[in-house]
């Protein structure tokens, strides 16, 4: 990039993490259509909150209302609302937040790419890998339904790809147990690595 210098300011990362007294990180849950990853991220969120954490949880649809709103679903629309997900995260971990965010996020490239953004252990993907035929059935939003009558291109698990994490931090099933168990899993995770004392 030329003529842009990085400045770096006084109060850092750390600083603001000491001042709220946790660990930034980012838990990103990926996953299809329906897998359950706004619920999963939205009930730990609560947890968190509960317990006294500052976080923030970025959603893909609403994400979609603003910051992405000239976005669709192609592989290059996709691709950028990930960097751009990928940059407000950063950011927000650079404010010292617990960060979460639910995108079906198709492609390993691009998690990849965001992770190679974060510090080792400051980025957690959760693979919600509730299996499409259970994602099918659910169906919440009546979308597999227009889908496969063809109203819908592009559409992940039917018109579109998506590639299965190989290395998740967790993979969570939501179709296996209630949902408190699958909430009490993540925050034995991050008691486990320490970012919940
Ligand atoms: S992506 O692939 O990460 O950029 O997608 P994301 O930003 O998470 O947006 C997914 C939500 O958009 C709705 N929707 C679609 N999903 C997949 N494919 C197509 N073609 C599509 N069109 C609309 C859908 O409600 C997704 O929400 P979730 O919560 O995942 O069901």
């Amino acid at each position: 990039m030329s003529n842009i210098v990085w400045h770096q300011h006084s109060v850092d990362q750390a600083a603001r993490a000491k001042l709220k007294g946790q660990n930034p990180v980012l838990l990103w849950f990926t996953g299809l259509s329906g897998a359950g990853k706004s619920t999963l991220a939205g009930a730990l969120e609560r947890a968190l909150f509960e317990a006294g954490f500052h976080t923030y949880l970025l959603d893909g649809d609403n994400v979609r209302h603003g910051l992405c709103k000239d976005l669709g679903f192609s592989v290059a629309d996709r691709d950028e609302n990930l960097r751009r997900v990928g940059e407000v995260a950063k950011l927000m971990v650079d404010a010292g937040l617990v960060v979460l965010s639910a995108f079906i996020s198709p492609t390993r490239e691009e998690r990849d790419s965001i992770r190679e953004r974060f510090p080792e252990g400051q980025f957690i993907e959760v693979h919600v890998s509730t299996p499409l035929n259970i994602c099918e059935q659910r169906d919440p939003k009546g979308l597999y339904v227009k889908a496969r009558r063809g109203e819908i291109s592009n559409f992940t698990g039917i018109s579109s790809p998506y590639e299965a994490p190989l290395s998740a931090e967790l993979t969570i099933d939501t179709s296996k147990g209630d949902l408190s168990s699958q909430v009490s899993a993540l925050i034995d995770y991050l008691t486990a690595i320490g970012v919940i004392n």
